[in-house]
């Protein structure tokens, strides 16, 4: 959801971080988010998405800097009032499910802001309904596919009703359909409860259809960050921090290059090329072959 002239709900200014072992995984890293909008972290392998994550949850300290969630500090935050406002989702959902059961995994953190049974259950039902797994509700954790448990942990993030998601590649290990249904639940969440997100990926594919602004990052430093148009738009970097165009805008820019079709910008997405793609076609034909398509 675009929220231009939104207040400010997630602030980094000037962020470092250096694991014991040495070198800065995050290097002087500034990163706004307004309430309501659909963040992504676009970057390759190593270059610090999960790291900038956990020091936005407050599971790491960072050597260097400041982060405001909702205007406060979060060194002046409890971990109770912190994890009210922000959702988090691991990469790996097996570091985050701990109960016997599925019901019981989504009820533990209601339940742990001492909230009545009534609406435990309730939050429990909810919650497992939004991400579509109501049905796994009385299944042992262990049972579960990996895909079924990347709901099931979302299910447990949503029962807290977080303003802010922050997810670490909500989609990885899911097969293209459960790739794209889970951005479209996120995408959901984020129209119609106003609910703020932060997605890390590298995949390239789905994002512009959804994020209204992206992030890149390499090696610890933010390099860039824009509406998908403006990120795509600059292959160069793109190239260097070793991200590629998606599939669709490659194709396009190919038969740009090679086989000089005339097709103004790069669209980003299926529908954008088929429209571009048919502004090329002479109305004449398109008249005619809806006529042979006619009865
Ligand atoms: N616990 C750790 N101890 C030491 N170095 C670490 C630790 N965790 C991550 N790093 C290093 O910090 C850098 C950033 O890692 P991070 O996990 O944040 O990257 P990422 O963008 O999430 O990568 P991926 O796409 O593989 O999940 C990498 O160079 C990594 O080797
Ligand atoms: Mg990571």
């Amino acid at each position: 959801m675009n929220a231009p002239g939104k207040p400010f709900l997630i602030e980094m200014e000037n962020v470092s971080f250096a694991y014991d072992e040495g070198s800065l995984a995050l290097k002087n890293v500034n990163f706004r988010v307004r309430a309501g909008e659909f963040v992504s972290m676009l970057a390759s392998n190593g270059s610090g998405k999960t790291t900038l994550i956990k020091v936005l949850a407050k599971l790491l300290t960072p050597q260097q800097g400041t982060v405001r969630i909702a205007g406060r500090d979060v060194r002046a935050m409890t971990a109770g009032h912190l994890y009210q406002q922000i959702g988090l989702l691991l990469q790996d959902p097996n570091d985050q499910l701990f109960a016997p059961t599925v019901e019981d995994d989504v009820a533990f953190g209601p339940r742990n802001l001492g909230l009545p049974d009534v609406e435990v259950e309730q939050r429990a039902e909810e919650s497992l309904a939004a991400v579509g797994v109501a049905a796994l509700r009385k299944r042992a954790i262990h049972h579960l596919s990996f895909g079924e448990r990347k709901r099931v942990c979302l299910a447990g993030v949503l029962a807290m009703r977080p303003k802010i998601l922050v997810l670490d590649e909500p989609t990885a290990g899911l097969d293209p359909a459960g790739e794209s249904q889970m951005l479209q639940l996120l995408s959901r969440l984020n129209r119609e409860q106003g609910i703020s997100l932060v997605l890390a990926t590298h995949s390239v594919d789905l994002l512009p259809l959804f994020a209204d602004r992206i992030y890149v990052l390499n090696r610890g430093e933010v390099v860039k960050d824009g509406a998908p148009e403006e990120i795509f738009a600059d292959q160069e970097m793109m190239h260097r921090v070793g991200l590629r165009l998606p599939y669709i805008s490659r194709l396009i820019h190919e038969m740009r290059c090679y086989d000089g079709v005339r097709i103004e910008g790069l669209p980003l997405t299926l529908r954008e090329a088929r429209l571009r793609l048919l502004e090329l076609i002479p109305p004449q034909l398109i008249m005619e072959s809806l006529k042979e398509k006619t009865p």
